[in-house]
């Protein structure tokens, strides 16, 4: 029987018997209750230096910084190995792949059995969220992957201190998770351990985590996407609060006043460049400053007003495209203490990516260890970096406040070549719940499967919402009708709610809008907006700005190029709300009256118009 040698900081009788109790079924060679000391994160990168599976960079150019290469075949989120496994399968939805526990419980119990042979299994304590805000949570991650203990290191507040909170009895989300592929003798210890079988698996009902087969961070480092996304949903929607995919920011203006946005946008469309945005040079005295890149845990307040939390402490954000130009905040963020994942490497240490410049250095090895040739990416599309987010130059100053900051805009963005607006205004919060409902995107690379398909993917949470996505529209008009109600007695308005796309194209199929910090032109008028100083004009859609109320200097956007990523068109339009409809159709009899009689509403205003 292997020995616990449970240390003395952890005093919680049942975490106990849990650990006893996978390390049972998993049979690990060792156990390694982690204490998130800078010891321990050293000695895990020098095993991972030692047996192959990092690289170190060149410490003179990129200090405490490494190179992981995954498994060619796992480098992504894979959806549809990702399983709701609620009681009932209604109420996982129509969007959600289910299977009724027990059955689960009895594949996973097979596949867990014996699986960490001569493998350390390290106990990962951490906290989503501050330590002990009343808005975090706290989860215990098992893994046998040293790869997801350092990086959980950087994503989450992970150590000790989380013990001094649930000291004997707290309560804590449990999650498992193994590489699948047991280290025994026939078996080399590969670099990037996986199986071909993978089960990324979540209990919302007991609230347990299991994730098998897989090391990439969205399938892996089970804080992020199965806890503070599925299973927080579940969380919210039973306790009145929001757990979002969601960028949060803080704007100030030269007369120094501020407010805090939170943005959804779909993985990999840019809400890691859109959080660290620097305003254009014309924008003196403008203060753009992070809170977080990934996800919003949102709770109302007292006061009547939403407060958010970056429930991580790093980012996880993906390295092409990432350059001087379109992201400086991120990349001096780069400048130590990085673990990068599938990006490009010279003999010497440096790191590459497609986008970081124009072109690639001589003698590059690839994502997959080879020499870099021909067309080939040099680095995967969802190459990643992970970095803790107190090395951001903006972050914000208040985004380890356990209280919080309160939010006074929503804002829902997909990648749409066509149809969608620069920005539109929701008339009010039902309208905007229709319109983050509804929301299109193409897919990208962060996700196994075809990319560049336009797919409904209603709040950017289409892969993250832990429960039937009609409840979960119904949770969102619920939360607007309670925190409504508690704004207008402190004589507050709710946030308002907007749409965007940076993503419309010419017929040349280039982007027509410039992007990165001249997204600072919009959300200087969203903000001008929440206070009431921008003028707006009623199409079928939502309220726009017209060229003219939008502020351009220093800009050479054009009223002409204004025009297209702006135009309305009819034909569009109604292909778009029909897809609405096969939406709403498929999440069957749960979808909220409300929405269906809005989009009655929206679908008359169409065909009683020739033009929108
Ligand atoms: C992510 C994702 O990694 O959305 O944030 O896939
Ligand atoms: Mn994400």
């Amino acid at each position: 029987m292997i020995s616990l040698n449970v240390p003395s900081f952890v005093q919680h009788t049942k975490l106990i018997e849990w650990v006893t109790h996978i390390a049972q079924l998993t049979q690990p060679k060792k156990i390694q209750w982690c204490d998130g000391s800078e010891t321990e994160y050293q000695d895990l990168i020098q095993l991972m230096i030692a047996n192959g599976s990092m690289q170190a960079l060149d410490p003179e150019t990129h200090p405490n910084s490494y190179n992981v290469l995954s498994d060619p075949t796992d480098v992504a989120r894979v959806e549809d190995r990702t399983f709701i496994c609620s009681e009932k399968k209604e109420d996982a939805g129509t969007t959600n792949n289910w299977q009724a526990p027990d059955v689960m419980r009895t594949t996973l119990n097979g596949l867990f059995k014996g699986c960490m042979q001569g493998r350390t299994m390290y106990v990962v304590p951490f906290s989503m969220g501050p330590i002990g805000s009343h808005i975090a949570h706290i989860g215990i991650e098992i893994t046998d992957s040293p790869y997801v203990v350092v990086s959980m290191r950087k994503m989450t507040r992970m150590g000790k201190a989380v013990y001094d909170v649930l000291k004997t009895a707290g309560t804590f989300i449990p999650c498992v998770h193994s590489v699948g592929m047991p280290l025994t003798n026939d078996i080399k210890d590969v670099a990037w351990p996986c199986n071909n079988e993978k089960y990324i698996v979540h209990y919302p009902e007991s609230r347990e985590i299991w994730s098998f087969g897989s090391g990439y961070g969205g399938n892996a480092l089970l804080g992020k996407k199965c806890f503070a996304l599925r299973i927080a949903s579940v969380m919210g929607r039973e306790q009145g609060w929001l757990a979002e995919h969601m960028l949060i920011l803080g704007v100030t203006n030269p007369q120094g006043k501020k407010h805090y946005i939170a943005a959804a946008f779909p993985s990999a469309c840019g809400k890691t460049n859109f959080a660290m945005l620097i305003p254009p040079k014309t924008y003196q005295g403008w203060k753009v400053e992070t809170v977080g890149d990934d996800i919003a845990w949102i709770k109302p307040g007292q006061d009547g007003r939403l407060y958010a939390i970056n429930p991580e402490a790093g980012f996880f954000g993906v390295a092409p495209g990432t350059n001087i130009k379109t992201n400086p905040n991120c990349m001096a963020t780069l400048q130590e203490d990085v673990i990068y994942t599938n990006v490009a490497m010279t003999k010497t240490g440096q790191v590459w990516w497609e986008g970081l410049t124009k072109t690639a250095p001589e003698q590059l090895i690839n994502w997959k260890g080879q020499p870099h040739q021909g067309t080939e990416k040099a680095a995967h599309p969802n190459s990643r970096f992970t970095v803790a987010a107190t090395q951001c130059p903006s972050i914000d100053p208040d985004w380890n406040n356990p209280q919080g900051v309160p939010i006074s805009a929503f804002i829902f963005g997909g990648r749409r070549a066509d149809t969608i607006p620069l920005v539109s205004e929701a008339y009010d919060w039902v309208d905007g719940v229709y319109k983050a409902a509804t929301m299109g995107s193409e897919t990208t690379a962060a996700a196994a499967g075809q990319q560049g398909i336009v797919r409904r993917d209603p709040f950017a949470m289409l892969p993250f919402v832990g429960y039937n996505m009609a409840d979960y529209f119904d949770h969102w008009l619920t939360i607007g009708q309670t925190t409504k109600i508690q704004a207008e007695a402190n004589n507050l308005e709710l946030p308002k709610i907007f749409n965007v796309n940076w993503f419309r194209r010419d017929e040349d199929g280039s982007f027509i809008w410039p992007g990165f910090g001249e997204n600072m032109r919009v959300l200087e008028w969203i903000i001008a907006r929440c206070e009431g100083t921008a003028k707006a004009t009623d199409t079928a859609i939502g309220k726009v700005p017209r060229y003219q109320d939008m502020n351009w200097s220093g800009s050479e956007f054009s009223l002409s190029s204004f025009e297209k990523v702006t135009h309305q068109d009819q034909t569009q339009w109604k292909k778009e709300l029909e897809s609405h409809g096969v939406l709403f159709e498929k999440l069957g009899s749960r979808m909220p009256k409300t929405l269906l009689q809005h989009q009655a509403k929206l679908l008359k205003k169409f065909s009683q118009t020739e033009k929108i």
